[in-house]
Parts: C-alpha cells; structure tokens; sequence
C-alpha cells in the first residue's frame, strides 16, 4: 500500500491536471488545411465583392474545392475563418456573434456543412480587448468564449494578440487553453503568443509555449511576394538553434501560410515554399482562391511525397547546413530510420537571379549525410531518381533561379 502525505498529494494533483493542460493529444504532424486571411484579407463588402468576402458562401465554397479538388484527400483538413468574422457588438448576453448579413445561418450550421465533408472547422479570435481589425476580443470573457467555440463544433482555434497587454500572455495564454481544454471538445490552439512578444523585445518563453500551444506564430505576417518569403527563411535560419528544438509531435512553429497559386510567386518559388515548409515541418495552411488554381500550383499544393516529407511522423524540424555562391541546403531527418541512421529530406534553395540553371557540388557528409551504408537519392517533385551516393560522393544538381 502506498501512503502520501497531503503535501506530496497536493503536488501530484496539480502535476496530474499540468499534465492534462499540456497535451491535448493533437496536431502530431503539423496541422493542414486553409485559412482565409492572406487571400481574402477583411474583405467585408459582400455586394461589390460576392465571391470574396469574408462570408458563409466563401467558407462553404473552400470546403466545397477542398473536398472535391483532392486537397482533402492528400491530407488539408482545417477551414479556418480568419479575422472579420464578427459582429462588432456581443449578444445581449454577452456572447459573441458573427455578423448577421455575412453568416445569416449562424456558425453552428457553417460548422456542420464543414464537417458534413469530412473537413474540421476553425476560427480567429484574439487574446486583448479587440481582433487586428477592431472586432471584441475574448479578454474578460475566456471562460464563456471558450464554451462558445465547443457549441459551434469548433476544431482549431487560431488566438492573435492585437490590443492586449504583452506580460499577460504568460498567464493569458496557457489560461484560454485551459477553458479550451475543459470544454472537453478537442480543439487545436494556434497562438500569436511568441511573435507579439519577439517583436517588442520580450524573450517568448518557449518552454512555457510548447506546453500550451499546438503552433504558434514566431515572425510577421506571410504578404504574396518571393522577397517576403525569403524574408522568412531567413528568420528561421538566423534564428534555427534556439527555434528548431521546440517543435515536435504536438506543437510546431508556424512561419504562416502557404501562398501558393496566389499573384506573387512564379512556379519554381511556389515549389521552394512548398519544399521549404516541409522540411521546416511547417504547419501547411494554404491561403488561396481553391476556386481557381492553375494545375501546375495545384500539383504542387497536392505533391503526395512532399507533404509525406512535412508530416514525417518523426516531427524534426529541417535546418540549413550549407551556404555557398548564393544557394544553401537545407536537411531534415526523416523517416525510414535503419540501424540509428535517418534518411534525409534535402532542400536546395537558389537566391540567385542570374537566369540560368547553376550547378552545386558538396560533399555529402558536408550535409551531415553520413550514414557509410550510403543513400538512394530521388527527387521528390519530378519522382526522379539518381542513384545511390556514400558520404565521400559529391551531390550534385542544378538549380533554377530564385526557386
Ligand atoms: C494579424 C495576424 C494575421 C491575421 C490578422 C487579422 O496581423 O498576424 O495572421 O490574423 O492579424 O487581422
């Protein structure tokens, strides 16, 4: 028989309910799916813009392409509602709302549509007094808030963090997570936590962070260009030894969306976005019009062996390795693992503008590849393969320019 005093019974509870806070089971690879924000914006002028606005008809239209189109099928689940989705009053009751033109049947029947898919449903909403764009935010109301999203059948929360006081967040953040998680509704929690932060010169306490959130924001927003995009890549790449070792099974850094088929990125970029958020384990939450995507971006949105890359179960984010002449190579250790020895996903990632494809030549084990056994390499998008390569070979590809 095993005795506990009070005191160590008090400390095993409050361990028992942590432990319950920490892990809500989900988001093992990183979350997939699409979100409104980057393409559509607060688009709110629903007679000028129908097809646009941030409306019932665009989420049940994106749900509708995403079901139909084979994105579900390859694995983009989430149909996440950005910011503008509110009323800008709360209820009687103080509950909030949507704004009655733009979702006349409410959020509970958008919800069921969403699933009546198979697809799972998210909303935005933001920690401090108001959302970015000025509609109530859940500051004062977390408890009730949090009840609303389980009785609209919400699965992902995404929580910003406009308008709210920056030293808050530590106790603010984990405390939303808590209600979330007492609803008893599974919900995926995206936080904005560790960006508001960072960028006014506070440390994010990551520790804390990946106890509380499944994703969370670092860096600023995602805007439709390459230079944006590179802006980005340099973050985590400055940025890859304090980053890198946070994410995993459960909670993942999340460079923002994927923007791909969108105005700003050529073919051979929308392959780099696509490569390079798979070996970040990147969250691949698409921002895009699903309605009209030309093939050739849709292919690459929907590249099986890709995306395999980015949910690869063993959930290690990729780092850069190499840098020369303008190119560098990014590696992540992947699945199969034999005898202690991973395999690799590598990115070769071109800056360069001189128009022509440029050879790179590096030893293997320079990349850190350096299983004797060797390696069968194959190339993901084109389903290519080359051959079998030891450490002491010299990989060898061309590259096109910026992509
Ligand atoms: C912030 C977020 C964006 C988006 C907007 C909405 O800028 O970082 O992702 O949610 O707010 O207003």
């Amino acid at each position: 028989m095993m005795f506990v005093k009070l005191s160590q019974l008090l400390l095993l509870l409050l361990v028992v309910s942590g432990a319950i806070g920490l892990e809500n089971g989900l988001a093992r690879t990183p979350p997939m799916g699409w979100l409104s924000w980057e393409r559509f914006r607060c688009t709110t002028d629903c007679m000028q813009f129908p097809d646009e606005c941030i409306s019932d008809k665009l989420f049940r239209d994106m749900a509708d392409a995403l079901a139909s189109e084979g994105y579900a099928d390859v694995g983009y689940e989430y149909v996440i509602i950005d910011d503008c989705w509110l009323a800008y009053n709360r209820d009687a009751d103080g509950k909030l709302q949507p704004d009655a033109s733009r979702f006349p049947h409410g959020m509970l029947d958008l919800s069921n549509y969403i699933h009546s898919k198979g697809l799972k449903f998210g909303l935005y909403e933001d920690y401090g007094t108001n959302t970015c764009a000025g509609f109530p935010g859940i500051i004062g109301h977390m408890e009730d808030d949090a009840n609303t999203f389980a009785s609209w059948g919400v699965d992902y929360v995404k929580l910003d963090g406009c308008y709210a006081q920056l030293h808050d967040m530590d106790i603010g953040y984990p405390a939303f997570g808590d209600y979330l998680n007492r609803t008893g509704r599974p919900m995926v929690y995206s936080c904005s936590w560790p960006v508001y932060q960072e960028f006014n010169g506070i440390k994010p306490d990551y520790e804390a962070i990946i106890k509380t959130c499944n994703l969370w924001r670092n860096y600023g927003d995602i805007q439709d260009s390459w230079d944006d995009i590179l802006s980005i890549i340099d973050y985590y790449a400055s940025k890859q030894d304090e980053i890198i070792p946070h994410a995993g099974p459960g909670h993942w850094n999340d460079p923002d969306m994927l923007i791909i088929g969108n105005f700003g990125l050529s073919k051979d970029q929308s392959k780099a976005q696509m490569a390079m958020w798979s070996v970040m384990a990147s969250p691949l939450i698409m921002s895009n019009d699903l309605r009209n995507i030309d093939p050739e971006f849709k292919a690459i949105l929907q590249n099986k062996k890709v995306i395999a890359v980015n949910q690869d179960p063993l959930g290690i984010q990729g780092r850069r390795v190499y840098q020369n002449n303008n190119v560098e190579v990014w590696t992540r250790p992947v699945m199969p693992v034999q005898n202690n020895q991973s395999s690799y996903a590598v990115v070769v990632l071109s800056r360069r503008t001189d128009g022509t494809p440029f050879k790179i030549s590096v030893l293997l084990e320079l990349l850190g590849l350096t299983n004797p056994a060797g390696y069968a390499f194959e190339e993901l998008f084109d389903g290519v393969t080359h051959g079998e390569l030891l450490p002491t070979d010299d990989f060898e590809v061309r590259v096109n320019p910026t992509g």
